[in-house]
């Protein structure tokens, strides 16, 4: 491998708040370092196509609030296949690419990491998702402006449940993690939240709806993490079957999660990774994600990042039940 000169920049899976004051980091870290920095387009399908094109700093100005991502992005399908990884390496060779850095979520990262071994191609990982759920990295960036939106969202149906007198399911997102139900659901006082990493059967169902009811008279608010075959319409229609005297309703959330305007501990995140992985690059440093821990920029190998478990912190579950009595 020799010196590393250009390094290209790409966001790929659910875009997430913060994504651009990433891009801009790297941008920005990257040319202050003497690096030539490219843009790829639409994640790793833009690889495929080569839709790249050279980045300045003028291309990331007035970028670091905005939500979305002005790279855009993709899950892109063709990228799993031979062929496709094939054509992204013969592209990142044409365009004298040296070292690729990909923001991203769990599949993205995979990605990445696959590549990079197939290849011999230096990659490095930042952790861009709302779910949360990359070990490694106490936080994701996106994680932390998510979870002040839908506590933002839960305090306004609040208010209409307790005119109402109403039980409300909210689902959010969160794939397979319940760490944004979870916390939302601490961080806006709901009765409960129903989570991946805790069953939920219909005793505690029960027991979360007279608790509710015991609180607040006759509403109450329970956060569902979503999952396709138990998601907030399905735990509506157990409890309209058990208490059919409750007035039931469900909000899913939705897209709207993912959008926004990045808090500042996102930006904030997303520059210090953004940094730390052009720095991991001058170090020689291959196949990482860059995250933060304890406060700390830290660099845990790609395989570790998306192949642990990340630690659910099940005291969490403790501090909900205690203060939604
Ligand atoms: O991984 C981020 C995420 O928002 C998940 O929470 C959610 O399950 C998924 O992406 C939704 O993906 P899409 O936008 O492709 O429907």
């Amino acid at each position: 491998m020799g010196k590393i000169k250009t390094i290209g920049i790409m966001t790929s899976g659910g875009d997430a708040p913060g994504m651009n004051a990433a891009i801009r980091a790297v941008t920005r870290a990257g040319i202050y370092n003497g690096f030539n920095i490219k843009a790829v387009y639409r994640g790793y399908d833009g690889l495929i196509a080569d839709d790249i094109r050279p980045f300045t700093t003028e291309n990331v100005s007035g970028i670091i609030g905005t939500g979305g991502t002005i790279l855009k992005t993709a899950r892109s399908k063709e990228f799993m296949t031979d062929e496709g990884k094939q054509k992204a390496y013969d592209n990142l060779v044409k365009e004298e690419i040296d070292a690729l850095i990909v923001i991203g979520g769990n599949g993205s990262l995979t990605g990445a990491m696959n590549f990079a071994q197939e290849f011999d191609f230096c990659c490095i990982g930042l952790p861009g998702t709302i779910d949360n759920d990359l070990y490694g990295t106490d936080n994701t960036i996106g994680y932390d402006t998510t979870m002040n939106t839908i506590v933002d969202c839960v305090d306004r149906i609040r208010d209409t449940a307790q005119s109402h007198e109403r039980i409300f399911f909210v689902e959010v997102m969160g794939r397979d993690a319940g760490f944004l139900a979870q916390n939302s659901a601490i961080a806006s006082g709901a009765e409960a939240a129903i989570i991946p990493e805790d069953s939920t059967d219909v005793d505690q169902l029960a027991q979360f709806m007279q608790r509710g009811i015991r609180k607040s008279k006759k509403s109450c608010i329970v956060i569902v993490s979503e999952s396709p075959k138990c998601g907030a319409l399905y735990y509506a229609d157990r409890v309209r079957k058990e208490f059919p005297e409750y007035d039931v309703r469900v909000s899913i959330l939705g897209h709207l999660q993912r959008g926004g305007r990045p808090t500042a501990r996102d930006r904030i995140l997303a520059s210090r990774t953004g940094v730390g992985a052009i720095e991991a690059i001058i170090q020689g440093q291959r196949n990482i994600m860059v995250g933060v821990r304890n406060n700390e920029v830290v660099y845990v190998p790609l395989s570790e990042a998306i192949r642990s478990d990340k630690p659910f912190d099940r005291k969490l579950i403790k501090v909900l039940d205690e203060l939604s009595i």
